[in-house]
């Protein structure tokens, strides 16, 4: 049996990590896990009986984002080959190193070299220019194409954007992610009666966004759509876990300015997503760049709510080719349009959209169906 050893790149709790805690529950009796970060990820996966070592990864390496430039990626190079030396030193107790982020990829892909150590990269990303600079592309994908046995891909639009990048098509497969329905079956009629009381709606029209608030997932769309919207609610799922604190800001200013504000109802990080989601009337995901995967979509199917998705990424793979939930990206006008467009529809049909797509989510996303996917990519690397 292998030993495979997780590479997380953030403590945070973003989609990546959610799906990490899936996967390591799966092999909790042959793994460990490395975090470059701490973060609230590290008592979860304590709690799942998992070891978990923290290798602070640099502030460099952390912060090398899209509008860095070819400076900063060059400047994370030091940082780069300490971090993959520390990991090559827990690497060696297991057969194989399995990073679960591009930034973890890449020091994992050099710690692979240290310690002669296989590596399969869960690939959560787009690799596209809208994510990531030209050089860190370049640089992903030729370590990858050199250094990895497998790249598991969370969806078909993250596998084309990797090859279209330069990735070897033969190294990569498609593994999506898998969600649990009992988590959505088990909420109860009192628990919605009671959300919508605490927050003061009951009976009000109530849509809700469920991500991380950052631009490109688009909260500030649903924001400018709400003038339109007459006596529609929204609730804000979230926070800026990746030190987005002025889109934050921004959106919050912008919704007093709209004169929306008593309208917008601010949650912030929630462990209670199923119940908030039977509890909306309808589930948006407002992203303005394409989405590798997209959780949230998912959830909300699970949910048995209508879902409207932007019409890009792996949003069109989870919903299906032309899905009546399908919207424009980055246009507040339309996405109003189509949140009236439900409201209106007849329950009856509504009610049978919602319950072909569970049906769809349920049978094409099952969190057992990802792990016999991940169990056979990395049986071929035995
Ligand atoms: N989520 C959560 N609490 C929140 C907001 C979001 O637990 O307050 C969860 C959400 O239910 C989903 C995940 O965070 O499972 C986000 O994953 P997704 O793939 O949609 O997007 P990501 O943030 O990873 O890009
Ligand atoms: C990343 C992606 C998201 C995906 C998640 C899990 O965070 O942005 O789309 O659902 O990983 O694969």
């Amino acid at each position: 049996m292998q030993r495979i050893l997780f590479i997380g790149q953030t403590g945070e709790l973003g989609g990546a990590e959610l799906v990490l805690l899936d996967i390591v529950s799966h092999y909790r009796d042959r793994c460990e896990v490395v975090l470059l970060a701490d973060g609230p990820l590290r008592p979860r996966l304590l709690a799942a009986g998992v070891s978990v070592t923290v290798i602070a990864g640099g502030k460099n390496l952390l912060e090398v984002s899209r509008q860095g430039g070819r400076l900063q990626t060059l400047a994370s190079a030091p940082q780069v080959l300490k971090t993959g030396w520390r990991i090559a030193a827990v690497g060696r107790r297991c057969d194989v190193l399995y990073p679960n982020s591009q930034k973890a990829a890449i020091v994992t892909m050099i710690a692979g070299i240290f310690a002669r150590r296989p590596v399969v990269w869960h690939l959560h990303d787009i690799l596209s220019a809208e994510h990531f600079g030209k050089l860190q592309r370049l640089a992903v994908v030729t370590l990858a194409n050199h250094m990895t046995r497998r790249v598991i891909a969370n969806s078909g639009a993250s596998r084309d954007a990797f090859v279209a990048a330069g990735g070897r098509p033969d190294r990569v497969g498609v593994v999506a992610n898998g969600l649990n329905p009992a988590l959505f079956d088990c909420v109860t009629d009192g628990q919605i009666a009671r959300l919508r009381s605490e927050l003061g709606l009951t009976g009000k029209r109530l849509v809700g966004v469920f991500s991380r608030l950052s631009p490109w997932k688009g909260q500030h769309v649903l924001i400018e759509a709400l003038p339109r919207l007459a006596d529609v609610h929204a609730l804000i799922v979230g926070d800026a876990l990746f030190g987005e604190i002025e889109y934050k800001t921004m959106l919050m200013r912008r919704a007093v300015e709209l004169g929306v504000s008593d309208r917008v109802h601010w949650l912030g990080f929630r462990d209670d997503v199923p119940v908030i989601m039977r509890t909306v009337d309808l589930v948006l995901h407002t992203s303005t760049s394409a989405e590798p995967f997209g959780r949230v979509i998912v959830e909300g199917m699970l949910a048995r709510r209508p879902v409207l998705a932007t019409n890009m990424g792996a949003s069109i793979e989870l919903l299906g080719e032309g899905h009546w939930g399908l919207v424009p990206p980055d246009d507040p006008m339309a996405l109003a349009e189509a949140i009236e467009r439900i409201f209106a529809t007849p329950p009856s049909i509504l009610a049978q959209r919602v319950a072909e797509d569970h049906r769809r989510a349920a049978r094409m996303f099952s969190v057992d169906e990802m792990l016999a996917g991940i169990d056979r990519e990395l049986a071929t690397v035995c």
